[in-house]
C-alpha cells in the first residue's frame, strides 16, 4: 500500500516551493516509514531549491526532522513502530574504507531508502539529504531513524538531525574542546551558536562570538558566549587576540562559510591551535594564504561534516542532556509553523531574522 501525503517540493531551479500530494511506499526490506511531527527549515534546503547543490529536480525538501515510526520493512530489526526517532543522514555502512578503519563518522556509503517516493503521476522524487521530511510521512532506511527519549518535544529534538548537530559537533567532536580552553566562533547563526553551545559544554572557559550582526551577538550572549566582537566595527583577530592575553584562541569555529571569515580563523588562532571550517562555501571562492604562515603557525585544520557526528552515538545522549536542562536547544526554535510556510521562512532565514523556524505537523 502507498500513502497520499502532503509535502514540500522545489520542481525546478530557483522556482518557489509548493505544497503538494506526494506518495510514500510502504516500507521495503530494511526501510521505515515515519510519521514527521516536525522538521526544520534549514540552509541546504533553499540551496536545493536554488540548484545550488545538484539538479535532480523535483527535490522533496526538509531533513531536520523528528517524528514516530510507522511501519517497519522486513530484516529491521531494533527499531518497532511506535518508536520515538530523529531522522539522520548518516546511516553508517559498517564496509566502506573509513566504517573498516574505525572512522564511521565519515562513512562514503550511507545507507537511505532503495525505493522512490514519488508525484501522483509517477514523477520520482530526490529527498533532500535522503530524507525529505517537510511532509507528513517519509521513507528513509531503517539506521537514518535514532531512537531518543520521546519525551523531548519533536520540535527540539529535530534540530539536532541536522544544523544544531552540525554546530555542536563542530566544537565537540571536530575541534575537541576541552576544559579551559579558549574558543571563538566566527557567524552566530544557528550552527555558530550550537558550536558556541558545545564549546560551553565541554568547559571552555572563554567564548568569543564574532559576528557582524548585533542580534545574532545578543543571541550568542544567551547560548553562552562570554564575549562578542562586532566584526563589522572592529577588527575580528586583534579583538580575539585581545581576550585572550595577546595569543589567539585555542580553538576558532568558521561557521560563515567564506574566504575573508577563513582567514580571520586562521589569524585568531593561538600557535598549534585547531581552526574547524563548518560554514560551506560556494564552488567559486577560493582562499590564498602564505604558505609560510602554514607552516609556522602549525596545528590543525579541519572541516567538520555534520559535526563528525555518529547518530547513534550522539542523539539519544544530547537528548538526555537537553531533557535534563543542561542544553538549552530550546532555544534554536524562532518559531513554529505550517507546512505551507516554508517559503516564508526561507525569507526570514534570509533576512537573519531567526535562528530556525521548524515546521509541526
Ligand atoms: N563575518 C561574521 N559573520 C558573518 C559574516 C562575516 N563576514 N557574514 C555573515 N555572517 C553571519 C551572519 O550575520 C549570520 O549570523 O554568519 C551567520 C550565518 O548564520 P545563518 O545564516 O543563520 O546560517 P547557519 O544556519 O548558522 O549556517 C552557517 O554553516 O552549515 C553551514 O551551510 C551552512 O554555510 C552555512 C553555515
Ligand atoms: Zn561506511
Ligand atoms: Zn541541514
Amino acid at each position: 500500500m502507498a500513502h497520499e501525503v502532503p509535502g514540500v517540493i522545489a520542481r525546478g531551479k530557483g522556482a518557489q516551493v509548493e505544497l503538494t500530494t506526494i506518495v510514500v511506499p510502504d516500507p521495503g526490506p530494511g526501510e521505515a516509514l515515519v510519521k514527521v511531527q516536525a522538521c526544520g527549515v534549514c540552509h541546504t534546503d533553499l540551496h536545493y531549491r536554488e540548484g545550488g547543490i545538484g539538479a535532480d529536480f523535483p527535490y522533496l525538501l526538509g531533513h531536520e526532522a523528528a517524528g514516530v515510526v510507522e511501519a517497519v520493512g522486513e530484516g529491521v530489526t531494533g527499531l518497532t513502530p511506535g518508536d520515538f526517532v530523529i531522522l539522520n543522514w548518516r546511516a553508517v555502512c559498517g564496509q566502506c574504507r573509513s566504517c573498516r578503519r574505525g572512522r564511521p563518522w565519515y562513512c562514503f556509503s550511507t545507507h537511505n531508502a532503495a525505493q522512490k517516493m514519488t508525484l501522483t503521476d509517477g514523477t520520482v522524487l530526490s529527498p533532500a539529504l535522503g530524507i525529505g521530511a517537510f511532509a507528513e510521512k517519509t521513507l528513509v532506511a531503517a539506521g537514518q531513524c535514532t531512537k531518543v527519549n520521546p519525551q523531548a518535544k519533536p520540535e527540539v529534538a529535530g534540530l539536532l538531525g541536522c544544523g544544531v548537530m552540525a554546530g555542536l559537533g563542530a566544537a565537540l567532536n571536530t575541534g575537541e574542546v576541552g576544559r579551559g580552553d579558549s574558543v571563538a566562533v566566527i557567524g552566530c547563526g544557528g550552527v555558530g551558536c550550537a558550536a558556541i553551545l558545545g564549546a560551553r559544554l565541554a568547559g571552555a572557559s572563554t567564548i568569543i562570538g564574532v559576528d557582524i550582526d548585533d542580534r545574532k551577538l545578543d543571541w550568542a550572549r544567551k547560548l553562552g558566549a562570554t564575549d562578542t566582537i562586532n566584526s563589522a566595527k572592529t577588527d575580528a583577530i586583534e579583538a580575539i587576540k585581545s581576550l585572550t592575553g595577546g595569543n589567539g584562541a585555542d580553538v576558532v569555529i568558521e561557521a560563515v562559510g567564506r574566504p575573508e571569515t577563513c582567514k580571520q580563523a586562521f589569524y585568531g588562532r593561538d600557535l598549534a591551535g585547531t581552526v574547524v571550517l563548518v560554514g560551506v562555501p560556494t564552488p567559486e571562492m577560493t582562499l590564498e594564504l602564505p604558505l609560510l604562515d602554514v607552516f609556522g603557525r602549525g596545528g590543525r585544520l579541519k572541516s567538520s561534516w555534520y559535526g563528525d557526528c555518529l547518530p547513534d552515538r550522539d542523539f539519544p545522549m544530547l537528548t538526555d542532556l537537553h531533557l535534563q536542562g543542561r542544553l538549552p536547544l530550546e532555544a534554536f526554535v524562532s518559531e513554529t509553523i505550517g507546512v505551507g510556510e516554508v517559503e516564508a521562512a526561507f525569507a526570514k532565514m534570509q533576512r537573519g531574522e531567526v535562528l530556525r523556524s521548524v515546521v509541526v505537523f
